[in-house]
């Protein structure tokens, strides 16, 4: 049966097919003498990814004196590589045919991807700064799996999602279990048949078990960054936060040198950047991306089990 279900989802036919500027805008941006004019008026046919852009680029996060009010300034300001990074990790999130689902918490998704997005923007400064776009992209995309598998086989995904609750083992581990494939290995095969750089695809088909990814340094590098990320992701969203900073602390220290109070501060930014990404989501409650409220969760915590053992 699960073998079965494994070959529906991963047949071509049974994918949505890809919205409708994302080819387009892969197309236009991998030519060498494109005009930023050009990209600029594909971005306008889309007002509402063309209003997120102009908000994304007026955002603290990119300390902007005077308000950019045009396409083709914003991308004078970010370039055309993080624009299409951005255009590309929105369009492809809200691509319309997947999003309907009653078992499916749509607003708690996207609060983590945007947690996810921002962190691995700022994690890209230590370890491979020229990727940021690609980072912040990849970072928004990286669960796209449990999207599109929801979407294909929602009964099932549901009873997934209930036994990976009541069995707290990790969500990839049940999904191999029932479907005979996880979320990581679905996101890829979406995201490669919708052409998406490699880096992106092959980043999501390992993002848990980034042990097992076989690329070149540079890819590497990416991995670390991204699924990093999706570590600080979980501190944010999820609870057992005590766990969840350690785990965290440990990885700013070790691959990516920090020291801790540069690690905190880096969370601190990564919470009010969130809370900005949030908004251009309309998401609510955003407020609780806070990391002076996680830091003072974390010590309420270790108080309540310091007390238990006394
Ligand atoms: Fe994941």
């Amino acid at each position: 049966m699960s073998s079965e279900l494994r070959q529906r989802i991963l047949n071509v036919e049974s994918l949505p097919s890809p919205p409708a500027l994302v080819a387009e805008l892969l197309d236009l941006t991998s030519r060498e003498d494109v005009r930023i004019s050009e990209i600029a008026s594909l971005i306008e046919r889309d007002p509402a990814l063309s209003a997120k852009l102009l908000k994304l680029c007026n955002s603290a996060a990119f300390g902007v004196r005077h308000e950019i009010s045009s396409l083709d300034r914003a991308m004078v300001m970010l370039g055309i590589r993080q624009v299409k990074s951005f255009a590309l990790g929105f369009l492809v999130l809200n691509a319309k045919e997947m999003q309907e689902s009653d078992c499916f918490d749509f607003s708690h998704f996207w609060k983590r991807a945007s947690v996810t997005a921002v962190s691995a923007r700022a994690l890209a400064k230590y370890a491979a700064p020229n990727l940021g776009g690609e980072a912040f992209a990849c970072g928004l995309m990286l669960d796209i799996g449990r999207i599109l598998l929801q979407h294909l086989v929602p009964e099932v995904y549901r009873t997934i999602l209930s036994k990976q609750e009541e069995s707290r083992r990790k969500l990839y581990e049940v999904e191999r279990e029932v479907l005979e494939l996880d979320h990581m290995e679905a996101g890829r095969t979406l995201l490669e048949h919708w052409g998406l750089p490699s880096i992106i695809c092959e980043t999501v088909g390992v993002h848990h078990c980034p042990q097992t990814y076989e690329g070149d340094a540079v890819g590497q590098d990416f991995l670390e960054i991204v699924a990093a990320a999706g570590e600080i992701a979980a501190l944010f969203c999820d609870a057992q936060k005590s766990e969840s900073l350690d785990r965290v602390l440990q990885i700013c220290s070790g691959y990516f040198r920090m020291a801790e109070e540069q690690a905190h501060e880096m969370l601190k930014q990564i919470g009010d950047d969130a809370r900005e990404t949030a908004w251009l989501f309309e998401l609510k409650g955003a407020d609780a991306l806070d990391y002076d409220r996680i830091r003072s969760d974390v010590e309420k915590e270790l108080a309540s089990a310091t007390d238990a053992g006394a």
